[in-house]
């Protein structure tokens, strides 16, 4: 596990749309596995200025991690509707090739389709990743099976209370969603995973290092050959071993004196 940690939520959030960037620039047809969330609203900013600067898309496709389970596709508040809103309708990727799982009908043969999906058309050449503050990575709450594959997961209290903000006052929110499996995020290549603020201190502590263990889903991370994690400074503010990772702008600093 690669541990970068950067001076400002700006600086991180810039260098993992960096790492995305380059990604489709290198191998335009490659394959991106995407996450929701406000942590990656600015990142999707980044994103949209680089198609715009001329980064295409169009070779791309698309995973994203998951679904609620009873949104359909056009629900406003549904991860599908999210996408086309913070980037697919502002890039020019197809949309034939940006897979979601289904919210809708059985959520047994949603996953296995997914999967499937995942299979024919994977391997995911780079993941993106947020974390929960419980140390969730998609839906994997804690005591996810770290060798699970995609499935519906019932949504943990914290998690419930934490995205309560995205729907509205009257509106009854999903309790489960579709998720790919811990296992199934490990199967991509590489993966990019971004945490920021104080909220998530604790959460990348355990995640980085804490042991690999189902009480921190994201911790299982450390098992994967390609994986690295972006955190801004107060993210990383609980990490005893701070000194020895990267830290990007002291770095910076010290190379230009
Ligand atoms: C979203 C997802 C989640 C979020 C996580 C952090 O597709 O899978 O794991 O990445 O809950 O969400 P924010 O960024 O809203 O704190």
């Amino acid at each position: 596990m690669r541990v970068v940690i950067c001076d400002t939520v700006d600086q991180a959030t810039a260098r993992v749309a960096d790492v995305i960037a380059q990604q489709v620039a290198k191998v335009p047809h490659s394959v991106l596995g995407l996450a929701t969330g406000g942590t990656m609203e600015p990142l999707y900013d980044d994103l949209r200025k680089s198609h715009v600067a001329g980064l295409s898309f169009a070779g791309v496709t698309a995973f994203n991690l998951d679904e609620y389970v009873g949104l359909p596709a056009d629900h406003p508040q549904s991860y599908a509707t999210y996408m086309r809103k913070h980037l697919f309708d502002h890039i020019d990727i197809d949309l034939e090739h940006c897979f979601i799982p289904s919210g809708m009908g059985d959520p047994i043969v949603a996953s296995r389709t997914y999967e499937a999906q995942i299979a024919e058309h994977g391997p995911i050449d780079l993941q993106l990743l947020g974390l929960g503050k419980n140390g969730h990575i998609g839906f994997n709450e804690p005591g996810s099976s770290l060798a699970s594959l995609t499935r519906e997961k019932v949504l943990s209290q914290d998690t419930l209370t934490a995205n309560r903000r995205f729907f509205a006052d009257d509106e009854t929110m999903p309790s489960s969603a579709i998720t790919m499996g811990i296992q199934t995020i490990c199967n991509s290549k590489k993966i990019v995973l971004l945490a920021l603020g104080q909220a998530k201190a604790k959460a990348v502590q355990a995640m980085i290092e804490g042991p690999v263990s189902a009480f921190c889903p994201a911790s299982a991370l450390q098992m994967h050959a390609n994986t690295t994690v972006v955190v801004d400074a107060e993210a990383a503010a609980l990490l005893e071993y701070s000194d020895h990772y990267i830290h990007a702008e002291r770095l910076q600093r010290r190379r230009e004196q």
